[in-house]
């Protein structure tokens, strides 16, 4: 007989719990795990141990399905041998944290590196869902390089209300048009939104969750075929089974996210993206988890990646079904079988079950076509994001696939320049800005105007806030225009179907040229050119600089918790992923 190979000659764990040259520490290490029912002779067998990283609590609704599949993570990770230890991650819920949930992705990044790095724990399964839960688990992961697997919640059912689909956040934009025209009271608005979540899970439409879910395993940090699964199915609790047992077999194998999640990996990420319709949040979240991992990523691959891929998935915003349709009609394997066809698909990338992204897939089939178009016949070609530049943002992205053909009516169909439109600038200073002016007459908004959101980025409304997306005034909804050009250097909802120019960077809080415009000011966008600019001379433009600099630089509110204020101090831009800059130079922390 031959020697088994030792895949892993030492857990790191060992260095808490084995570790002879100082016996007295390995014994305060030991006591405390022990007095919750773990054994001695467990913890020195040479059993993995394998953390929790529990996204779910009654402050995270999105995600609190998470406690209940953790007990099917403990039963995988049993049964091949670990010992799971399940620990909490701080809450990060999009829909109730203010200012804002992006806040906290960096603040849960940052307490979730200290667990994995400081506790001895051999890899983690991470328990993803609710927007930023998904990239703040996987930066963290990429950082300390761990072995680490990602379970997502999975979405809620497909909403329902009088026999239509009702999506998570879509349904949000569409009832406030109704309501802001009288068509409903507050009533109607709240029994319609509620309509859209009718179980536990992240919501149902093709927005931020759904995206990053999907694109966590297209990365392959998750088991094939998992991302889909709605939250309340048989399926979700039995891959979470499967989940537990890989994890143990993944810290054999020492399959690490650096192994996973390289280039390669990334640009299929950005290919799917653009074929699911993806959120516009997607662009900053994969540049904060490549800069964290180290693998080379920019803005531009979005473009030269992306943008020619066509929408192949047929969910709201940008179509008509929800996650439980996407599901059923075969998921994510389904969509990348069909873009490998295409080689679009870079099909050696390696990924958490220890196969090929390409030998998992390449056998998926589309279940039905209406949910996931085949690749020739899409709902949409060319959907990926554009980049735009010019003299108001070094860049700033677009979503195509929601450009409606009543805005392309509107602003895209001058037969000599098909690709541009000009108009006069409206300029708010923040959401409540916005607020409060949208509705006045005074403001004389015309279907000619492009609105414009500034201090909205991470600096500004520290973290970036989801309100690039601006509803016309009631006044413009009720004569039957319904989107406005918005530009700002906020983010926007994955759920909404606004075709906005957003994530501006720099900001105008960092001084960048949206600090400058002034409502009046002419503004040209050509989307063929991929450039957004004020029509306003350099030297106007200098001497705005020089008085706004004079007199302080761009005003934005007061930090309001010790958090705003550091990470105001630290943040970068949404063109490079707004991570802690500094934070991207700790790689691999687990190994040195
Ligand atoms: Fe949590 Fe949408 S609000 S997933
Ligand atoms: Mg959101």
């Amino acid at each position: 007989m031959t020697d088994t190979p030792q895949l892993q000659p030492k857990l790191r764990s060992r260095a808490w719990f084995d570790n002879p040259e100082n016996v007295d520490m390995t014994a305060l290490y030991l006591e405390r795990y022990l007095n919750f029912g773990l054994s001695l002779e467990e913890l020195r067998s040479g059993k993995p141990i394998i953390g929790i990283a529990q996204t779910g609590s009654d402050l995270s609704p999105c995600n609190r399905h998470h406690l209940v599949l953790a007990e099917r993570l403990r039963d995988g990770i049993r049964e091949m041998g670990g010992i799971p230890l399940e620990f909490p991650v701080h809450p990060i819920q999009e829909t109730g944290k203010r200012p804002t949930a992006a806040l906290d992705r960096n603040l849960a990044y940052l307490a979730l590196v200290e667990v994995l790095y400081g506790y001895p724990l051999d890899g983690v399964v991470l328990t993803i869902g609710c927007d930023k839960t998904t990239p703040a688990c996987l930066m963290a992961a990429a950082t300390v390089n761990i072995p680490a697997i990602a379970l997502s919640v999975g979405p809620m059912l497909n909403g329902w209300h009088k026999g239509e689909r009702t999506g998570s956040g879509t349904i949000v934009w569409k009832a406030r048009e109704l309501l802001a025209t009288g068509a409903i009271d507050d009533e109607g608005f709240i029994k319609l939104v509620a309509s859209s979540a009718p179980s536990t899970g992240y919501c149902n439409t093709m927005g931020t969750a759904t995206t990053m879910n999907s694109l966590a395993e297209a990365l392959g940090m998750q088991l094939p075929g998992s991302a889909a699964i709605p939250a309340p199915y048989r399926d979700r609790q039995e891959v979470a089974y499967f989940t537990g047992r890989r994890i143990v077999e993944m810290v054999a194998e020492d399959l690490k996210p650096s192994d996973i999640m390289t280039r390669d990996a990334f640009l299929n990420a950005i290919v799917v993206n653009s074929a699911i319709g993806g959120s516009t949040n997607a662009p900053i979240h994969l540049a904060a988890i490549a800069r964290h991992i180290g693998a080379d990523l920019a803005l531009d691959d979005w473009q030269t990646h992306g943008h020619k891929v066509p929408l192949m998935v047929n969910l709201q915003p940008a179509g008509e079904y929800l996650g439980e349709d996407f599901y059923h009609a075969g998921g994510v394997p389904a969509v990348v079988a069909e873009l490998m066809k295409q080689g679009l698909i870079h099909e050696d990338v390696i990924t958490a079950n220890g196969k090929t992204i390409g030998d998992n897939c390449r056998n998926a089939t589309i279940e039905d076509d209406k949910v996931i178009r085949p690749f020739a016949t899409p709902l949409k070609e060319e959907a990926g994001f554009i980049v735009l530049r010019g003299n108001l943002f070094e860049s700033a992205i677009m979503k195509t696939s929601v450009i409606s053909p009543e805005f392309r009516n509107r602003y895209l169909s001058n037969p000599d320049d098909p690709e541009a439109f000009e108009g006069p600038a409206v300029v708010f200073d923040g959401p409540e800005d916005y607020h409060a002016r949208i509705d006045d007459p005074a403001l004389g908004i015309t279907d000619s105007h492009l609105l414009f959101m500034r201090g909205a980025g991470p600096i500004g409304y520290p973290g970036a806030a989801e309100v690039v997306n601006m509803r016309a005034p009631a006044y413009l909804i009720r004569e039957g225009v319904h989107a406005l050009p918005c530009i700002g250097d906020g983010r926007q909802s994955g759920t909404s179907g606004s075709p906005s120019i957003l994530n501006a960077s720099p900001e105008a809080a960092a001084m960048g040229g949206l600090a400058l415009i002034r409502t009046g000011d002419r503004v040209r966008i050509d989307l063929g050119k991929g450039s957004a600019d004020v029509l306003v001379d350099d030297a106007e433009l200098a001497e705005r600089r020089r008085a706004l600099t004079e007199a302080g630089g761009y005003a934005y509110p007061a930090s309001q918790t010790p958090w705003q204020e550091i990470q105001r101090a630290t943040v970068g831009q949404l063109q490079t992923g707004a991570i802690l800059e500094g934070a991207e130079k700790y790689q691999r922390i687990a190994q040195t």
